[in-house]
């Protein structure tokens, strides 16, 4: 089979983390989270004491930062400057702020071209809200998982409901409201690629996907 770039784009909660692992692991691929990018960026926004619509203090974040996704024995970590931060960024408060600053043209920049460098070699499973549509037009396969808002938030809440104290209403209320800032944005909005597989992942076990996924992309290649 050639080598391949895939994308799985969709909004929170579709259950694109859980199916893009198992692809990649299935294919021998590497899986890029690139929301996690994003939260690394608003961690350090908000280490610094910044706000979002500063672009020039943003420009100088980003001119300064060096974040990256490494493999070791823990998995995938996310690290700034070499320091472990995966634990620190799946808070609501990082949550929000990483779907606003998304909206900011310089961090989308920035992100752009490590993504890019990060797709160099192929063999690689990207997942976020622009992979089919901005960062990968060209991609081999391009998938948009969606599923209803309550699923999504019900899923949420169970993922975090020992981590977080948020009760399943604010949860939805949350997703409902960064769902309509990732797709109301001026640039690199969440929508699917014209050439995009759409799967609705509200009645389908995380297997169905994968099958699913995995019968796509052998017709391709
Ligand atoms: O996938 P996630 O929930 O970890 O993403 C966090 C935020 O990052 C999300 O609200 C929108 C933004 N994001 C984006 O704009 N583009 C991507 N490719 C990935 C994430």
């Amino acid at each position: 089979m050639k080598p391949l770039v895939i994308t799985i784009d969709g909004p929170a909660g579709a259950g694109k983390t859980t199916v893009s692992r198992i692809l990649a692991d299935r294919l021998g691929y590497k899986y890029v989270d690139t929301g996690a990018l994003y939260r690394g960026v608003a961690f350090e926004l908000q280490a610094r004491g910044l706000s979002p619509e500063d672009d020039k203090g943003l420009e100088n974040l980003c001119a300064d930062l060096d974040i990256k996704l490494v493999r070791n024995d823990k998995g995938v970590c996310l690290l700034s400057a070499d320091r472990d931060i995966t634990g620190q960024v799946r808070t609501p408060e990082i949550t929000m702020l990483a779907s606003a600053v998304s909206a900011r043209p310089v961090v989308r920049a920035y992100l752009l071209t490590l993504q890019r460098k990060m797709g160099r070699e192929k063999k690689v499973v990207f997942e976020g809200r622009d992979m089919g549509t901005v960062v990968f037009p060209n991609a081999d396969v391009k998938f948009f998982l969606d599923a209803s808002l309550k699923k999504r938030a019900f899923r949420r809440y169970l993922e975090f409901a020992s981590k977080v104290s948020q009760t399943l209403e604010e949860v939805e209320n949350d997703m409902k409201r960064r769902d309509e800032n990732d797709a109301s944005r001026a640039i690199a909005p969440l929508k699917p690629a014209k050439d995009a597989i759409i799967m609705d992942s509200t009645e389908m076990t995380v297997e169905n996907v994968v099958e699913r996924m995995l019968s796509c992309v052998e017709n391709v290649s």
